[in-house]
């Protein structure tokens, strides 16, 4: 039976052929995009650069020599390839199990597709079982999280986190989100959220899943 780092590795070479020809990538962050960039490293003389979601994915991009870039100074990306927490089957994510959310979501938002790879323990029917994660402006975090309590949810400070944008994480625990698009727009309107870890108003586009030895594409 294969681990689920080799469930990783193997989604995430099923994802090149959406990159080919491709001179600017989105990038995000995990585990399974770390495997994702060690695969692009083989072909970095077709590639221009990256744009990255996180300070540990272009670490690691400028390691194997890919040029990260500014998303301010390259428009818009033609695909985006980031992993996920949970997917459920319209193609809606959790995400920020990393912490990275807010500029996952940003490059998302600011790409014509977005590819998610994931092994699949990620799949799930209905989202919510995995924490939602919340960067919170860290002087707003017990009264954003009085008002996740309101919701229904039970938010845990994600303790020796800083987010690269020097926020805090809350993982709000006992979520069943029934309308995804719906609770992502209530938490956003929070006063003192940054971001919420659901990508449902904008999914996936199409998401490739490792399970045993075959790849599901949906
Ligand atoms: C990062 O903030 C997350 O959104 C990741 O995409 C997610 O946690 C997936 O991580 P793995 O690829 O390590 O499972």
């Amino acid at each position: 039976m294969m681990t689920q780092d080799q469930l990783k590795q193997k989604v995430a070479q099923a994802a090149l052929p959406y990159v080919k020809g491709v001179g600017i990538i989105g990038i995000g962050t995990g585990s399974t995009v770390r495997h994702f960039i060690d695969c692009l490293a083989e072909f970095k003389a077709e590639i221009e650069g990256a744009v990255s979601s996180s300070e540990a994915s272009s670490e690691h991009l400028r390691k194997v020599g890919i040029p990260v870039l500014d998303l301010n100074a390259v428009g818009t990306l033609e695909v985006y390839v980031d992993g996920a927490d949970e997917i459920n089957p319209l193609k809606q994510l959790i995400k920020g199990g990393g912490a990275a959310l807010t500029r996952e979501k940003i490059i998302a938002a600011a790409s014509k597709k977005f590819v998610c790879i994931a092994d699949g323990t990620k799949r799930v029917d209905m989202l919510g079982k995995f924490p939602l994660p919340v960067e919170v402006i860290p002087m707003a975090r017990s009264y954003v999280a009085r008002e996740i309590v309101k919701l229904g949810g039970q938010p845990v400070w994600r303790e020796n986190c800083v987010t690269d944008n020097h926020n805090v994480i809350l993982d709000v625990h006992n979520l069943n989100i029934l309308e995804p698009i719906k609770l992502e727009h209530i938490i956003n309107n929070i006063t003192g959220v940054v971001c919420v870890g659901l990508f449902a108003e904008r999914p996936a586009d199409i998401v490739l899943v490792s399970q045993g030895e075959e790849i599901i594409t949906f």
